[in-house]
């Protein structure tokens, strides 16, 4: 059987890294096979391309070239990782996906949305996610967060951004869930994690794969 692919969207500090993996670790305690991946990045020719993006030597090319860089590092990943995996059966999450490019390259870089469409349909094809969370937090927040995280380490190239190009990519996320309401879903990101983890856990027992909750009595009965 196919396996599923869930993706996990949203600004910086949204958590979204945080809840992928709870969710990878919840998956495999009821002995479901997961990859847990990220981009860009998650292959080895993808995770060249992530340097080079992330570092900005490339932000002077300007958003297009960006964005034809992250469909390659995409193109890599989806034929060395993620297909494999899902033809193996097995659950994937990812952390960032293809919204990414969407709303950092699109909508806040102001690429052509068809240029978006045509990188989409040669990358990803048919194997688009059976399910995004997209992690809302405010951008005053998010950004508080992560650079609590960060420490004395330098700012990346987009967490350089500044506070209203985090208020636009809110916004372009939540449009993409309205587009999109089959696929997407925001979960709010202000909640305590406990809360934010069941909720993410009760849509995909919910939309993917009912029946998840049983496994999970099953695995914990003595
Ligand atoms: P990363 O260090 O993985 O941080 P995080 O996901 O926690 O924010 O950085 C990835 C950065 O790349 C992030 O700022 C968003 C950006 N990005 C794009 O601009 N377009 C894309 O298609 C992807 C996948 C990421």
């Amino acid at each position: 059987m196919q396996g599923r692919f869930i993706t996990f969207e949203g600004g910086e500090g949204s958590g979204k890294s945080t809840h992928a993996r709870l969710l990878a670790d919840r998956l495999n305690s009821l002995n479901i096979d997961v990859v847990l991946t990220r981009e860009p990045g998650g292959s080895a020719g993808a995770e060249i391309i992530r340097h080079i993006l992330l570092s900005g030597i490339a932000k002077p090319l300007g958003a297009e070239t960006e964005a034809i860089l992250f469909a390659a590092a995409r193109d890599d990943h989806m034929r060395a990782t993620i297909r494999p995996a899902l033809a193996a059966g097995k659950w994937v999450i990812c952390d960032r996906f293809i919204d990414s490019t969407r709303v950092y390259q699109g909508a806040l870089g102001n690429v052509d949305a068809k240029l978006i469409r045509s990188l989409e349909r040669v990358t990803v094809g048919d194997d688009m996610p059976d399910l995004t969370f997209i992690l809302d937090v405010p951008a005053t927040v998010g950004l508080a967060r992560a650079t609590r995280r960060r420490g004395k380490a330098a700012t990346d190239r987009f967490e350089a951004e500044s506070i209203e190009f985090h208020q636009e990519l809110r916004k372009a996320y939540v449009a993409i869930v309205e587009s999109e309401p089959k696929r997407c879903i925001i979960i709010d990101g202000r909640a305590p994690r406990e809360v934010v983890a069941d909720r993410i856990w009760t849509t995909v027992e919910q939309r993917l794969h009912p029946g998840l909750e049983r496994l999970a009595a099953e695995t914990a009965a003595p």
